[in-house]
């Protein structure tokens, strides 16, 4: 179909990539990883899923019949989409952890609808996902101006606060169910600080809901969501010169009901070693040994709420998709106490 185009340009004119300029040092994948890897249970770092192999199966798992999130909430930001843009008016449309964009396409639909024409700016750590969805939307959105940041929103983004408002701040998928619990509210709490007054924050959040419906979400059938899990060791062989066997790791995904969380795990199959050359260290695993590699939360509104309100919003409007129920929540700054 045509879409109308305001003006129109060569694509690739259309499009910056920079750095995200983080606020605080981090620690380097190899201090992560040996931290991770030595602790008991040992953990890793989620933010490692996502090289561009990575990537690409989020996306394919994004389809399957039991990842009901990501339909849910396209759907439900289909449904909504107008109503907001005009509420919101936007001039910018901001979106972390933004992967493939392709649920923001019913946002800048309803924008082209509405003759808005804002800029785009995403935020992701895979360089290559960025790149690849800015160049789809710039084609597809013959007015839509891309400014890419590539790094990792964890360690800051204040360099945000100089966006043009109104903005509308977007942040899908449910990824804040991704981070430890110290997390949580630092990322909250950072978002607060680079809005400016007229801007809103659209946060979708999975909710509680039957065990079963859970556990199907995180073990599909074609095996997707194993390849995911388990590719965070090719990651790590790759950058880290790892020694790593994926064949001696399984998947393991269950529901903890008593902290309304997925926990995803790969699962060492024997005892066996890791040598991590660019690290000069080695791990032992025994047979049937965990690793963390992800937690997904399941939010009830309420929590939601206050998570929200913890960290100087103010919750708009809560808007939630029935069965499997998943929630958008439309928040404004609250102006600071
Ligand atoms: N918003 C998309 C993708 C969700 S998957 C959707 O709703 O379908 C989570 C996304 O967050 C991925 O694209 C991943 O690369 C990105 N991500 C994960 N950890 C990150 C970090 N620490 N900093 C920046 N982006 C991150
Ligand atoms: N934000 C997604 C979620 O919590 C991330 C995700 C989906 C995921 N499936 C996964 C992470 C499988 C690790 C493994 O639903």
């Amino acid at each position: 179909m045509m879409k109308q185009a305001r003006t129109m340009g060569n694509a690739a004119k259309r499009i910056v990539l920079h750095p995200l300029q983080a606020d605080r040092p981090g620690r380097s994948m190899a201090e992560e990883v040996v931290r991770g890897l030595s602790a008991s249970p040992k953990h890793l770092p989620c933010k490692y899923f996502y090289d561009h192999t990575g990537s690409l199966l989020f996306e394919q798992i994004c389809g399957t019949d039991e990842y009901y999130p990501w339909r849910t909430e396209d759907a439900l930001l289909a449904e909504i989409a107008p109503a907001l843009i005009d509420r919101a008016a936007p001039r910018t449309i901001i979106e972390l952890g933004s992967g493939s964009s392709r649920k923001t396409r019913r946002l800048l639909d309803a924008c082209e609808t509405a003759g808005r024409y804002p800029d785009y700016m995403p935020l992701d750590v895979c360089p290559n996902m960025l790149a690849a969805s800015a160049e789809d939307l710039t084609e597809e959105y013959p007015w839509l101006r891309v400014t890419a940041l590539a790094g990792d929103y964890t360690l800051g983004f204040s360099q945000l606060s100089s966006h043009r408002s109104p903005a509308l701040f977007i942040f899908l998928g449910s990824t804040i169910g991704n981070f430890p619990d110290h997390e949580l509210g630092v990322f909250l709490s950072g978002l607060r600080a680079v809005m400016h007054p007229g801007d809103f924050l659209l946060l979708g959040a999975d909710l509680e809901k039957d065990e079963r419906v859970l556990q199907a979400a995180y073990n599909d059938a074609a095996g997707l969501t194993e390849a995911f899990n388990i590719n965070i060791l090719n990651v790590i062989n790759r950058e880290l010169d790892g020694d790593f066997s994926t064949d001696g790791f399984g998947h393991d995904a269950k529901y903890n009901r008593a902290q309304s969380r997925v926990e995803m795990r790969i699962v060492s199959k024997w005892a066996q070693s890791a040598r991590l050359g660019r690290c000069d260290a080695t791990f032992l695993f025994s047979a049937g040994e965990p690793v963390l590699t992800e937690i997904s939360r399941k939010f009830s509104p309420g929590r939601l709420r206050d998570l929200l309100s913890a960290a100087q919003f103010s919750v708009d409007t809560l808007h939630t998709a029935p069965g499997p129920s998943f929630a958008l929540l439309l928040a404004t700054p609250r102006p600071s106490d």
